[in-house]
């Protein structure tokens, strides 16, 4: 199986034709199961196609199921320079020079041009919370899930962002079957326990895989702001995909204002993990109100708690963090069953002792952004 390693030498050594000047960098490379994402910083604009497809031939050579390759522009590249100089032998050439960046500022991503809009403007009142992690699997969209179902159940106006644009879970987590509705060409969330959701899965055919290219990636995101009716809303939850990746990045920009909550398990690795998570968000200047410490024990037959999974991996990350560790949830799936009318996997109910810790975070979370 490839390597990150792996991955980002063959990407290095695929775009060297094309990186005489050196401006091309790799960034948000992640690996996982046999796909490659990547970010390529710098790449001459009219270089980019032949670099892209030199890159998905390299990548597939090492082992590589699917590529995924983001351009962007150099950062540090000189105003007026970004997109010039394309390789030799490109199509394009001079003259055909993008035009100059706006300011010296940072790179926007996708989220250029979308500060005006009504939900991510100042003083929407509109509370942004990113759930995050470094690794995967730990259990971000089910808590994501359950602290929108929570501050719903608390009289707040909720709304989920999915955007784990590959691999979306939470209409399925929340019993979600029907598809969204479109009215004067928006887009209307699909709402459950009270919940505005809004994910990729609503929009894909049969669960078939996705195998979109970067910009359409990026599109999709800024859609779902600015095409989706969301209405008034109090709070907005995206859950994010794992990791630092590129999406966690735009997000980021797209939304400076956004909070964060970091799930763990209580593993010292995973906590080790996610402190990167937690990392990028201080260096974006993201509040972090908080760790989630998720499967931190298993409640036996005789009521004792059993460290499964090790022990104090949320309250070393809080502690890293600076942050608060909001809560620990035990594992066990909800009891719930498929007869029930409002059935869904993942939510737990309001009367069970997990849903109870999940409405003990919600007012924390309110405490915290409402005071
Ligand atoms: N406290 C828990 N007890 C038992 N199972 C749990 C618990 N929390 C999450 N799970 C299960 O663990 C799996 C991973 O959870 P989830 O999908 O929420 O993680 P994730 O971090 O969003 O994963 P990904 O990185 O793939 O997006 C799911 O099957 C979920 O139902
Ligand atoms: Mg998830």
């Amino acid at each position: 199986m490839i390597t990150r390693e792996e991955a980002l030498k063959a990407a290095e050594s695929a775009a060297a034709p094309y990186n005489a000047e050196g401006t091309i960098v790799f960034r948000d490379v992640v690996v996982k199961d046999r796909g490659v994402s990547l970010t390529v910083i710098g790449a001459p604009a009219p270089a980019e196609r032949a670099l892209e497809a030199a890159l998905r031939e390299a990548l597939a050579a090492a082992g590589a199921e699917t590529v995924h390759c983001r351009f962007r522009a150099g950062e540090a590249a000189p105003a007026g320079t970004q997109g010039a100089a394309p390789a030799a032998g490109a199509p394009g050439g001079a003259g055909q020079a993008a035009p100059p960046p706006k300011g010296a500022g940072p790179v926007r991503g996708h989220g250029a041009g979308l500060e005006a809009h009504p939900l991510l403007a100042e003083g929407s009142g509109v509370q942004f919370i990113a759930v995050a992690s470094g690794k995967g699997g730990v259990g971000k969209s089910t808590v994501t899930v359950n602290l929108a179902v929570a501050l719903a159940r608390k009289g707040k106006r909720v709304g989920i962002i999915d955007a784990d644009i590959y691999g979306f879970s939470v209409p399925d987590m929340m019993g979600i079957e029907e598809r969204p509705q479109i009215v004067n060409e928006r887009v209307i969330p699909i709402e459950k326990f009270g919940v505005r959701v809004m994910s990729m899965g609503f929009f894909v055919e049969d669960n078939a895989p996705i195998v979109w290219r970067g910009p359409m990636l990026g599109k999709m995101l800024r859609n779902f702001f600015a095409e989706i009716e969301w209405g008034e809303l109090d709070y907005l939850l995206l859950d994010l995909p794992p990791g630092t990746g590129d999406v966690a990045l735009d997000v980021h920009q797209l939304i400076p204002q956004s909070k964060e909550i970091i799930v763990t398990t209580p593993h010292a690795t995973a906590a080790f993990v996610a402190a990167r998570a937690g990392a990028m968000a201080i260096k974006t200047e993201h509040e972090i109100i908080g760790v989630v410490e998720n499967m931190s024990y298993y409640l036996n037959k005789d009521g004792e708690h059993d460290y499964v999974f090790g022990r104090g991996g949320g309250a070393r990350l809080a502690e890293s963090l600076n942050a608060e560790l909001m809560a620990q949830i035990p594992l066990g799936a909800p009891d719930n069953h498929v007869s029930e009318p409002d059935f869904s996997p993942s939510v737990y109910k309001e009367d069970t002792d997990t849903g109870r810790i999940y409405l003990e975070i919600a007012d924390r979370v309110i405490a915290k952004c409402e005071a």
